[in-house]
């Protein structure tokens, strides 16, 4: 099959290399960084008039390819993937899908308008971990559900470089913090309950990562301030002891020591982490009722030393806790009494090497094996995740932060309603 990659950068790349491997074409490629350009170019061996300095260059030409990868920041997905829907591309489309609920609705019902396909890159529904989860909540080892306790743990230093120094830490560079990192758990939770979500409840704020919390007399940059041999937050402390991987080796392609120092000294992940230009939140609970009745607390926070998220499912006749740092679901079935021993069952689901848990590679098979199927014109194979479930846990994102900054208790039918009548007017 042919594809079109839209945004060679770090995930772009990864679906890209992955398809290419499978023996299909990445037959044109657009990035607006030339040096991301010319290293897909000669990597998938791309024709001279095939290799676009800007996406919308390449979805002015007729469809090239079975399908397009998009990969860009989460600003330009939906236009992209709106033009690539009207030029006839199946889609590989990162998340977030819009924060602008028109054009989320929009990009829904083009796709089901045109029957093509739109998988959203919510890679934790292929990881093995959640699968194993997924898996005994439907063979009924705790019966039905009747709530979840879900937490995102961001992992401090993890906050302090994406969403705070880096590319994620504006809501008008990227979105909301409950949509560009929680639309995973929102896609999680409805898919676990196996129901759309009814009622959503959000608070949280920016707390920590401000001026006001500064070390009296820290500089704006870690390079000549006074507590930079103290601070845990000093950029030389997060990046110099793990060049040549994440997340030294998003500050530049020269990781040596002194390129390095010399991108701490002058870009931006060598500011302050108290006084950047971030906005997004770094707490945030939210509370959730499902249509079947389910309800879930989601408490997503900076404040952790790990990264990984952690879930307890309390269902009637028993309870699933689950840690993926740990890689340990145990299952334990209720007693009688609190007398009785109870039986609890600790599984380790397999262990892949590749990104996300596994989830990257599986995701990128389901894709690959979904467009075969429509193109040889089969159409006998199911998604595993469509876009009207994507727009669902989308649009518990977009709720959980309309509720956040008003104080209402969002309905999501109505919420859905409202934006819809504004696409159709
Ligand atoms: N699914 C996941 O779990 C997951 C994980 C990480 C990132 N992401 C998402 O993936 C997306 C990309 O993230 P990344 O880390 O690969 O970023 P990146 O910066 O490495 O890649 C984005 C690429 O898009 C290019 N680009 C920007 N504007 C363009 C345009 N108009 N036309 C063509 N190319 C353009 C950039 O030059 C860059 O090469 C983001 O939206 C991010 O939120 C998803």
């Amino acid at each position: 099959m042919k594809f079109v990659l839209i945004g060679a950068g770090q995930r772009g790349m990864i679906y890209a290399r992955y398809a290419n491997k499978a023996g299909h074409q990445i037959v044109a490629a657009a990035d607006i960084d030339a040096k991301k350009l010319q290293l897909a170019q000669s990597e998938f061996n791309i024709a001279d008039d095939f290799v676009f300095t800007d996406a919308a260059k390449l979805l002015e030409r007729d469809c090239m390819a079975d399908a397009a990868i998009i990969a860009t920041m989460d600003r330009d997905h939906a236009w992209q993937a709106i033009l690539a829907l009207e030029r006839g591309y199946h889609l590989l489309l990162e998340k977030p899908i819009s924060s602008e609920p028109s054009e989320l609705l929009k990009i829904e019902s083009l796709a089901n308008e045109r029957g093509r396909h739109v998988v959203v890159c919510h890679v934790l529904r292929y990881s093995p971990f959640f699968l194993e989860v997924k898996k005994h909540i439907d063979n009924g080892a705790i019966g039905r559900i009747i709530s979840i306790q879900h937490n995102e743990n961001i992992g401090n230093y993890h906050m302090a470089h994406s969403f705070v120094r880096g590319n994620w830490r504006r809501k008008e560079l990227a979105s909301s913090i409950i949509m560009q990192k929680s639309c995973h758990d929102m896609d999680l939770l409805s898919w676990l309950v196996g129901s759309p979500c009814k009622k959503v409840a959000s608070f949280g704020e920016l707390t920590y990562f401000k001026a006001e919390n500064a070390p009296a007399d820290a500089s704006t940059r870690c390079v000549d301030c006074p507590h930079a041999d103290t601070c845990r937050f000093s950029a030389y402390k997060c990046y110099l002891p793990v060049m040549g991987s994440w997340p030294a080796a998003v500050l530049t392609e020269n990781q040596t020591e002194e390129g390095l120092r010399e991108a701490i000294g002058s870009g931006a992940y060598g500011r302050c982490v108290y006084h950047c230009d971030n906005d997004v939140c770094d707490h945030q609970v939210t509370i959730l009722e499902f249509e079947n009745g389910v309800t879930s607390t989601f408490n997503m926070s900076a404040f952790t030393n790990k990264i990984a998220r952690t879930i307890k499912i309390m269902g009637e006749d028993g309870e699933i806790r689950a840690s993926e740092v740990e890689n340990i679901i145990e299952i334990t079935s209720f007693a009688s009494n609190s007398a009785a021993s109870t039986q609890s069952c600790v599984i380790r689901p397999e262990t892949v090497q590749s990104g996300h848990g596994g989830g990257d590679s599986r995701m990128l098979d389901d894709f690959l094996a979904l467009i075969e199927d429509k193109t040889e014109g089969k159409g006998e194979k199911e998604a595993a995740t469509s876009i009207s479930q994507s727009t669902e846990s989308h649009l518990m994102a977009l709720c959980a932060e309309e509720s956040r900054l008003t104080g209402n208790v969002m309905n999501v039918r109505e919420y859905k309603a409202r934006h819809s009548e504004e696409i159709t007017r």
